[in-house]
């Protein structure tokens, strides 16, 4: 790496990329403690403005918007039914998509075989891969069974040479595992930190809107961020796609977290055999297949996952507190919705949970983040706490206010066609939503609630 002229010492966050002339203990943009790196920052050749338009054209004049050329029918399948849904509907050409994930959790195997599919169905894929060599790579392949003729693989992890190469070759469609392999030669920091990071993504993202041609890069993921933070990236790229939960279980699911070209939060759902991911056919029948039949503390909510309804169990367990205060613990719910949900049951119902811990799971290691799934929590907690258990073949879901309210949710009628899928019987739900509600007639009784002392009354 030269040591370019105009090159001075800066110190950056490797979580958000917040430069300072000084190390500083915590950043004051993100918090973060102990991130910052002694970077050099150099002139960016992407930066300039006098060289380069915004990507990388060399002049832009205004357009007329009636004449620029509609992109949506342009979408290509991958092959794989369920990293289209993820996209949006297929893969965009010219698209930066962000593939992040924590190690280990399949995130080469994922793309090895997009590559392969990609290379079956549009031609020429290029492969880069800065963390294994071409022998590891086709040994993936062949236990994936890939034939591939299509693929090409480019172990290196300079992007200039990659961007000759890439010019040489001509690809149709570009996979980068990982972006924190590749450093540019014109910046003077080390590979992975966040201004390396930016300059290969922001060169990737000229690239791929020049040539109209996908370009998908891996990125790691630690729980305490030590390499350079995916947030640095994730306003650059146009899509992230994030691996969710952990992966002691054999299923995966890629949450779309960012999309410009569809839906945010659309899941993609597959299992980890040994002959790579494979598509999960009826997720809700995955994540209710372990159910526990007739226990106190579980409940079935009907969430939304981007546009597909999933039916999935949410688990409670309070128990009397060794000491004075309980303890508080959430897996894949917002502990502070919790809370929330906690003080309102005993404001308004008299429960007394101070002096209890609660406990408060989903099951199948997914992530809700929706409302609708607030009625649903309240009625787990309620079920454990007066250790009853709630019919097995009912279905919950509605939001809940801090005045005790249940109100209207969105998409109910698919919510509760997946619950008459999924052969429940009873659904107790907003009687707001039970006015738009088509008629039904497959033997799913609905209970309306407006509020939370309602919904106990009609469960227990
Ligand atoms: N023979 C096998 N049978 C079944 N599963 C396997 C087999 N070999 C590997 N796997 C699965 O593949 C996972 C590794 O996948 P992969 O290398 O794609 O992960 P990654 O996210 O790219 O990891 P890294 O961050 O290290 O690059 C393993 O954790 C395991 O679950
Ligand atoms: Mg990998
Ligand atoms: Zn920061």
């Amino acid at each position: 790496m030269s040591k370019s002229k105009g090159s001075r010492l800066v110190y950056a966050c490797q979580t958000c990329g917040f430069q300072s002339p000084k190390w500083l203990g915590k950043c004051p943009d993100c918090g973060e403690w102990n991130g910052f790196i002694e970077e050099r920052a150099a002139p960016s050749s992407t930066s300039d403005p006098a060289k380069v338009g915004m990507f990388g054209l060399s002049a832009t004049r205004p357009l007329r918007y009636a004449d620029i050329e509609s992109q949506d029918d342009s979408r290509r399948d991958s092959g794989i039914a369920e990293f289209d849904r993820v996209l949006g509907g297929g893969i965009v050409p010219g698209s930066l998509v962000l593939i992040g994930g924590e190690p280990g959790v399949g995130k080469s195997t994922l793309m090895a075989q997009v590559a392969g599919a990609l290379s079956d169905s549009h031609g020429t894929v290029l492969y880069v891969s800065g963390e294994e060599s071409e022998r590891q790579i086709k040994l993936r392949g062949e236990r994936l069974g890939l034939k591939a003729d299509g693929l090409f693989l480019l172990p290196e992890t300079c992007l200039e040479r990659v961007l000759e190469q890439v010019d040489a070759l001509g690809p149709a469609a570009i996979i980068v595992d990982s972006v924190q392999t590749v450093f540019s030669m014109k910046l003077e920091s080390a590979p992975g930190s966040v201004s390396q990071v930016r300059e290969v993504a922001g060169q990737f993202l000229i690239l791929a809107k020049n040539r109209s041609l996908p370009v998908f890069l891996i990125g790691h993921v630690t729980k305490d961020g030590q390499l350079a933070g995916p947030k640095a990236l994730e306003h650059i790229v146009d899509t992230v796609l994030y691996f969710e939960g952990e992966r002691h279980h054999n299923h995966r699911i890629i949450r779309a977290v960012k999309n410009r070209f569809g839906a945010a939060n659309e899941i993609g759902i597959f299992e980890m055999t040994e002959r790579g991911l494979v598509p999960v056919a009826n997720p809700s029948a995955m994540f209710l297949s372990e159910r526990p039949v007739g226990a106190a503390g579980s409940v079935v909510v009907a969430a939304l996952e981007g546009s597909r309804p999933i039916l999935v169990e949410l688990q409670a367990l309070v128990s009397s507190s060794q000491y004075g205060t309980g303890k508080r613990m959430t897996v894949g719910v917002d502990a502070n919705r919790v809370s929330l949900l906690m003080a309102m049951l005993e404001k308004r119902l008299g429960m007394h949970l101070i002096g209890d811990d609660v406990y408060l799971n989903v099951a199948g290691g997914i992530e809700l983040d929706e409302p609708a799934v607030d009625l649903g929590l309240v009625a787990a907690i309620v079920s454990s706490y007066r250790n009853r258990a709630i019919d097995e073949r009912t279905v919950v879901f509605g939001e809940v206010g801090l005045a005790g309210e249940v109100r209207a949710i969105s998409q109910a009628s698919s919510r509760l066609r997946e619950a008459v899928a999924m052969g429940f019987r009873r659904a107790v739900l907003p009687q707001t939503n039970i006015a738009g509600l088509p008629a039904l007639d497959d033997g799913l009784e609905l209970v309306g609630v407006r509020s939370v002392a309602e919904a106990i009354d009609a469960l227990f």
